[in-house]
């Protein structure tokens, strides 16, 4: 799967969110070395802090059905209706991704289908704390 393709489904995903708090859809689209998609939308609450990203959604929605081998993410995320820039995954994301993913899983940030960048978990969660420092 091409990232352009992953990016599609994360960008369709947006519809599947629930977030009248912020405005804000954001969608994610896992890709598992084997080849499975999961996807995820971000899913609000009025108390605030229950609040769930949607890159958590998909990672977890994958880990409960038995997937831990991870290639790459697509996020892309909008604002009253507008994509206006990256929604980069929070520092509570990348730590979930640091649980599963080493150093050079891919995340594919997307503004449109054809304007997107590819960056790794070291570039966004430099000199991390992982599983290894409590193993
Ligand atoms: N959000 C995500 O879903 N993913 C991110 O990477 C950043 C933020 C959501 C959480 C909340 O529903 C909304 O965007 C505004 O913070």
């Amino acid at each position: 799967m091409t990232d352009k393709e992953l990016l599609s489904i994360a960008i369709k995903e947006m519809e599947k969110s629930y977030s009248p708090y912020s405005n804000c859809k954001v969608g994610a689209a896992l890709l598992c070395k084997n080849g499975r998609v999961f996807t995820g939308a971000n899913i609000e609450n009025a108390a605030f802090s229950p609040t769930i990203c949607a890159e958590r959604v998909a990672i977890f929605k994958a880990v409960n059905e038995g997937e831990r081998d991870f290639l790459k993410i697509a996020v892309v995320g909008e604002k009253d209706g507008n994509v206006n820039g990256i929604f980069a995954p929070c520092g509570v994301c990348r730590q979930v991704l640091r649980e599963f993913c080493d150093d050079n899983f891919q995340i594919v940030l997307g503004e449109s289908e054809n304007d997107f960048k590819v960056v790794t978990l070291k570039d966004l969660l430099p000199y991390s704390f992982s599983p290894e420092n409590v193993r």
